[in-house]
């Protein structure tokens, strides 16, 4: 299920093998939001570590986006930051991912820098975007 969602979700998914690997890291989480139904609408991989969180993978399934899944998704991950007492949640994201960065800034995240060329399929700069959790 996530295997196949993530497929229909990024460019470079990953693989079986990815994620088993990284959910071996103990400080690796991965949430799911689930349909009625039961079928998976949406998840999120988020390392907490060294106080930082850091968001490696969010996304929706196509027929339920734009129905509070990545906001819902974005609540837990802030939950779970100060849960685990996180100062910062860190991300990268595609600077013409357009959806992304609606949600992120949308729930509060700032661009605190930029890595050019850091994409390649396709060809795009990475924005770095943060949100404090101090205060
Ligand atoms: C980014 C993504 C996770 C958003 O998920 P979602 O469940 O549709 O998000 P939500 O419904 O919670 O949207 C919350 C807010 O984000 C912003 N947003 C979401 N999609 C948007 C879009 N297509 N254009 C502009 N803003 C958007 C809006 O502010 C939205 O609030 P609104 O619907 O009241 O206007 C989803 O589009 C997705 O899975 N994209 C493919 C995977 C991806 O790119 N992941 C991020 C990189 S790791």
């Amino acid at each position: 299920m996530l295997v196949a969602l993530d497929g229909e979700c990024f460019a470079e998914p990953w693989t079986q093998q990815m994620w088993h690997d990284e959910l071996e890291r103990p400080f690796c989480e991965l949430w799911g939001a689930f349909a009625e139904t039961g079928g998976l609408a949406g998840y999120c991989c988020v390392w907490f570590l060294a106080g930082e969180a850091h968001l490696l993978r969010i996304a929706t399934a196509s027929e339920f986006r734009r129905r509070g899944i990545g906001q819902l998704l974005m609540d837990k991950i802030r939950q779970r930051a100060l849960q685990t007492s996180c100062e910062q949640v860190q991300l990268e994201v595609a600077s013409r991912n357009v959806a992304a960065i609606g949600l992120y800034q949308r729930f509060g995240f700032e661009v605190v820098g930029r890595r050019p060329g850091y994409y390649r399929n396709p060809n795009d700069d990475a924005v770095l975007m943060t949100y404090e959790l101090r205060g």
